[in-house]
């Protein structure tokens, strides 16, 4: 990429990013011609005159029970209230309504992580009478009403779907922590969201090994605990019927095995529960800004027509495909476009347990061939390893997709060649989706029929949604001008999120503060959405995302806020302060290291390298686990005490560290440099040089706080 681009202008506060243009890839007669949305009449339905009415098309996807009398009601901004005095239930929609048509179709393929073990799959009929078994046990034993907050914390396995579905139908708000994430991560999302029911699985397949999943739950409940919050019940799906995955006990009187509680609910039925449009659906915690995280609260209405819709125009889901989102239904991603959103079409969904290059790189290929799979969907990090280790493989397979998406990081524009040329062999469509955890679902991304490509960029807004790229004066940055500034969405729109749970405060100052031109006001015209990210609006009106402008880190897609990863760092006795920064990384996008300074009269060592890095893997994840960890003598810091991160950043990925004039303590820049630096060409971790995108991203590093 770095030949593509070149520096023009390099300052501070205005950093010009220019590349040259890539050439526009236009899709294929056949996918046209069978596209949800291929006439350009829809953009007439969706222009901004016709704001909010225009979602209406999204919401008459869905069976209500009442139908709304306001589409958008913005009286208490900036707390959107969607297709206000609308009645529908989620579980309904996603599976009752389907049986009708579709009861023998395979609403959900599961193919489970070693290749010995039978495919499943579960037709609609099926799923209905699960759901309604596992939210008769929920109601019946576990006690779960309307409002509760369930924590899942789950592999993935159908149970998930199944489980998030006995919920909705129950009116009860899920709260899925990804499988990845450490007990005490999850903890600490049990005793935000307030739940009192923890559901887990022993034990699931992750590369070939059948990992111990239950003892996590163990450390949850105490995590909680710790946190004020009792975890009554802890329901443990097992992955083998008949067998435990797990080393540790059941605890007596809270632990039951779903398997066992099942039968007594053999053939019950739930009627669905009628829940207000905007009744919350689920939390999805997610990182950013302050240690704690937070929990996205997503509306039932609002959402589940966003992600319908979405679904049909952007992913171009039609009843009969067989469509794979390879992600994980621990993130949004899984939420909207694995479970809801197909679900909600009718489709067939299909949810792999493993990782790609389980047993081998051409996995995934082999399942696409087998269960002809003509949708898919993944992340750039994702795509980078296939292409790393299997740049042949797709070949060797006879799969078509007619459509394919990227979705979570920026894409190079070389791997999206390779995803659309070998991958997609050319003739499928490709959507580079834009959005976040509280967004619910796409904001920017081409319309696959009727705009063309373009590698690098998402590009325009979505149906419905006016993006527009802020300064730091608060004016719009011209289209076309080559100025990175801050991406906002001008609108709202039906899948939102509503607030922070149990944080409205900072809901408002997170994502509105910024921008917002009257607090006072009711118009949603006077409060732009800030989303965090940096990003370049090319003249065709084309957005590249450059990255996030605040001190998260996107590693292989995984969200991480630099305050968890250094309060994890600081957990370890012999450290005094840390600090988190991007390092480049080929395969996952971005990397973090870790630098940290000892207590007083501490020795450095190897050992308490490894110490912080097993401290980051127990309190959030393996995921998170830093690719180095540097102690050194000091960090760099500002004359009021502030760590100094894009220094060292700037040191971690070999490029300009920018102004240090201001610091209390130049002199350390030097040493910190010399010690890092040297150990990193010893090691052959020297990274690539950067092009000016990515060396401003490292320089607007921490600059947010
Ligand atoms: C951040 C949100 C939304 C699903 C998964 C991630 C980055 C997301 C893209 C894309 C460039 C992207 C942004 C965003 N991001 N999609 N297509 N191109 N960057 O959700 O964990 O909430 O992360 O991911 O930086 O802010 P998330």
């Amino acid at each position: 990429m770095a030949k593509e681009e070149e520096a023009v202008e390099v300052s501070e506060a205005q950093i010009a990013v220019h590349w040259r243009e890539e050439q526009y890839y236009q899709p294929s007669a056949k996918f046209v011609g069978q596209a949800n949305a291929a006439d350009p009449a829809i953009f007439e339905r969706f222009k901004e005159e016709r704001f909010p009415e225009c979602f209406k098309e999204y919401a008459d996807l869905l069976t209500w029970d009442a139908y709304w009398h306001t589409t958008l009601d913005t009286s208490n901004a900036p707390f959107w209230k969607w297709f206000v005095g609308g009645r529908l239930n989620a579980s309904y929609n996603c599976v009752d309504r389907h049986l009708a048509g579709s009861r023998n179709k395979a609403a959900i393929i599961w193919v489970p992580e070693p290749e010995s073990e039978e495919t499943k799959a579960i037709t609609y009929q099926d799923l209905y009478t699960r759901v309604n078994e596992v939210a008769a046990l929920l109601r019946d034993f576990a006690g779960v009403k309307v409002g509760d907050r369930v924590t899942l914390h789950l592999p993935m396995v159908p149970e998930l779907a199944i489980t998030m579905l006995a919920c909705a139908r129950l009116g009860a708000i899920h709260n899925q922590v990804f499988g990845g994430f450490s007990g005490p991560a999850c903890g600490e999302r049990i005793a935000d969201s307030g739940s009192h029911i923890l559901i887990t699985m022993d034990g699931y397949y992750r590369n070939g090994e059948l990992l111990d999943h239950k003892v996590k739950a163990d450390q949850a409940v105490a995590r909680a605990s710790q946190d004020g919050v009792t975890v009554d019940k802890v329901l443990v799906w097992r992955r083998h019927e008949g067998q435990y995955a797990s080393q540790t006990p059941m605890i007596e009187g809270r632990d039951f095995f779903m398997n066992e509680l099942l039968p007594t609910y053999r053939g019950a039925v739930i009627e669905p529960v009628s829940m207000p449009a905007e009744a919350p659906l689920f939390l999805m915690y997610t990182s950013g800004t302050t240690g704690r995280p937070k929990g996205a609260q997503h509306s039932t209405g609002g959402y589940l027509a966003y992600v319908a819709g979405t679904s049909k125009y952007y992913q171009d889901i039609h009843p009969e495909d067989t469509y794979w989102c390879f992600a994980d239904i621990g993130w949004i991603t899984g939420h909207s476009y694995i479970v809801y959103g197909p679900l909600a079409l009718g489709t067939t969904t299909v949810i792999y347990e493993g990782v790609p290059t389980y047993p081998d790189p051409g996995r995934p290929w082999r399942i696409a061939e087998r269960l002809g799979v003509n949708i898919f969907h993944t992340a750039p990090t994702t795509i980078r390893m296939l292409r790393k280790v299997g740049p042949d493989e797709p070949s060797k397979y006879n799969y078509h997709f007619k459509h394919m998406t990227t979705v979570g990081e920026p894409i190079e524009p070389d791997v999206w060649r390779w995803y659309h040329d070998v991958v997609g062999k050319g003739e499928a469509a490709i959507v580079d989706t834009w959005w976040q955890t509280e967004n619910g679902g796409f904001l920017g991304s081409t319309l696959p029929a009727l705009q063309p490509m373009k590698p690098g960029s998402c590009g325009p807004g979505v149906l419905g949604v006016y993006p527009a790229i802020y300064d730091e004066n608060g004016e719009v940055v011209e289209a076309g001008s080559g100025r990175a500034g801050n991406m906002c969405i001008r609108n709202p729109w039906p899948g939102i999120f509503q607030t922070i749970w149990g944080q409205p405060e900072r809901f408002v100052e997170i994502y509105y503060r910024k921008y917002c031109r009257d607090k006072a006001s009711t118009d949603w015209h006077d409060w732009p959405y800030f989303a965090g990210d940096g990003a370049v609006q090319a003249a065709d009106g084309y957005f590249r995302i450059l990255g996030r402008v605040d001190d998260v880190i996107n590693v292989a897609g995984h969200r991480l806020g630099t305050k968890e990863l250094e309060s994890a760092a600081i957990t370890v006795s012999e450290v005094a302060e840390a600090a988190a920064v991007p390092v480049l990384d080929e395969l996952r996008g971005r990397a973090v290291e870790m630098y940290v300074a000892l207590k007083p009269g501490i020795q450095a060592s190897k050992e308490i390298e490894d110490k912080v890095s097993m401290a980051i893997e127990t309190e959030i994840g393996k995921m998170a686990r830093p690719k180095n960890v540097w102690i050194v003598s000091d960090m760099p810091k500002t004359r009021s005490g502030k760590i100094m991160r894009r220094v060292i950043a700037g040191i971690s990925n070999f490029t300009d560290v920018g102004d240090i004039t201001t610091l209390a303590n130049p002199e350390i820049v030097e040493d910190v440099r010399h010690h890092v630096q040297s150990e990193k060409v010893a090691r052959g971790e020297v990274p690539r040089e950067l092009t000016t995108q990515e060396a401003a991203e490292i320089r607007a590093f921490g600059q947010a706080e």
